[in-house]
């Protein structure tokens, strides 16, 4: 990128904002990964930066509302300083609808690009910035893997691994199969050289990711690739998002073998009804479902499991409402996401007879949160006593003589401790338990 770095007029500096999953925060290492390499510095605060990036998501309305908002917000900062660079990417913009609005109603935003062009965002920022025009690049398909692009981690003991892109499931609600392109893993060989790497580099922690890790390769092969990640000796090994129908006995088998894979599993079941689940094309019954979740608590007795849930999807009753609140305590989750069905344009839900008015869906939202945060409570109690092997995040914001981190059941746990701790895997002994963490005592 030398011709980028002779450029006179060039952006010194940049900030990403990022939105949505753990896909796209990995999207944005490695678009900072890109931009370091083009000579440009991270700038902490979006109002010292010479080019601002929001890395949007579009998975629910929300989301992208939030994304839009912030965009307009800096439009206002472009007033005062015009050659401020705003630049959008990710999901939402790959969405033909959005990609059209950027173009006639937000001019002022100088460069937009999709999920299926990220890595050229290197050639079209040098075009925006030599020919001193709008860049804005959608391409309508992926067609291959770009391997091994610079990154730039968020963070010094923990990494993430992409192992697939895409997803073919087209579950009716769900947009990502349309931003996301379809299903396209990465070869083995590739994934286990970065992980060697990195745990050469110190990294304590993988987190392998992709819309349905447990179909990776020819949808056999994900026990595989986790036994082989077990084998470089990294000390932990998490993975998302796992699909509730290709849940095999062998990948269950690896995690109750493996030494170095988290007995936690987040395994999204979206709704406890069958006429919802088939309506929303997932591919599983509730019975299935729950005989997956036995299987895995048999073979990996203290398994965390978490999960997702969609209330008020097009047509759900009270009674089938009530089946997502009843297989809250059936599995005993140690916690949940919950979302309010939003339609997407272009997905089959959006058009589904029997939409539920907001009202409906907001006070079921607090039924269903009420059961998880009990559940969750419970799960805590059981622990207390129990030792976690916890990998120190920081500081906690509380008081400052305490540290937190993650247990290897991803739940948070507080204790005594300072700055040495921080990226250290500390064995805690636990005392108490509250709504949100665990607190403990170091062994
Ligand atoms: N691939 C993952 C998750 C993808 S999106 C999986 O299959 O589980 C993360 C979560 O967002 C989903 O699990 C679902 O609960 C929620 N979600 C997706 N589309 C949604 C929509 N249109 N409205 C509300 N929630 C949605
Ligand atoms: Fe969306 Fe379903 Fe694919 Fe998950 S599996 S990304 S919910 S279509
Ligand atoms: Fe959102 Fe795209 Fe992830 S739609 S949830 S950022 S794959």
């Amino acid at each position: 990128m030398d011709a980028f770095r002779a450029l006179e007029n060039r952006p010194q500096s940049y900030h990403i904002v990022t939105y949505g999953c753990q896909m796209n925060a990995h999207d944005s290492e490695t678009l900072a990964g890109m931009f370091g390499q083009m000579g440009m510095r991270e700038a902490e605060d979006r109002k010292l930066a010479d080019m601002v990036l929001f890395n949007t998501c579009c998975v629910r309305e929300n989301a992208e509302r939030r994304a839009l908002g912030n965009v307009l917000w800096l439009r206002q900062l472009k007033k005062e300083k015009p050659e401020l660079i705003i630049a959008v990417s990710g999901c939402m913009i790959q969405q033909p609808h959005m990609a059209e609005r950027i173009l006639k109603q937000y001019p002022f935003i100088d460069l937009a690009f999709g999920t299926h062009n990220l890595y050229r965002a290197p050639e079209m920022l040098l075009d925006l910035v030599k020919k001193h025009r709008r860049v804005i690049s959608v391409s309508p398909e992926a067609n291959l893997i770009a391997e091994g692009m610079p990154v730039k981690r968020l963070n010094d003991y923990k990494a993430y691994i992409n192992i697939m892109y895409g997803c073919d499931n087209f579950c009716t609600y769900c947009i990502v199969p349309y931003v996301r392109g379809r299903e396209r893993s990465r070869r083995m060989e590739d994934i286990l050289r970065e992980a060697e790497a990195l745990q050469r580099s110190g990294v304590q922690e993988i987190m392998l990711l992709g819309q349905n890790v447990n179909s990776y390769g020819d949808g056999k092969d994900f026990p595989k690739l986790l036994k082989a990640l077990d084998e470089t000796g990294i000390p932990r090994i998490r993975f998302m998002t796992s699909h509730p129908k290709d849940l095999s006995d062998a990948l269950i088998d690896v995690m109750a073998n493996g030494k170095h894979i988290c007995n936690h599993l987040h395994l999204p079941v979206q709704a406890g009804s069958d006429a919802v689940l088939k309506r929303m094309n997932r591919g599983y019954t509730r019975a299935q479902y729950v005989s997956r979740a036995t299987a895995l608590r048999q073979a990996v007795p203290d398994i965390g499991i978490t999960t997702d849930f969609i209330v008020g999807f097009p047509g759900e009753t009270e009674d089938q409402f009530l089946e997502s609140v009843s297989l809250v305590s059936q599995i005993g989750y140690d916690a949940a996401f919950t979302f309010i069905y939003s339609p997407r344009i272009g997905t089959a839900a959006a058009k589904l007879k029997g939409q539920i008015p907001a009202d409906v869906a907001t006070e079921r939202i607090k039924r269903l949160i009420g059961a998880v945060e009990k559940s969750t409570e419970a799960v805590h109690q059981s622990l207390v006593g129990t030792t976690e092997e916890v990998l120190v995040e920081g500081l906690s914001k509380r008081a400052g003589s305490m540290v937190s981190g993650k247990g290897r059941r991803n739940i948070t746990v507080t204790f005594a401790g300072n700055l040495q701790d921080i990226g250290k895997i500390i064995p805690v002994k636990i005392t108490s338990a509250a709504v949100n963490t665990l607190r403990g005592e170091r062994e």
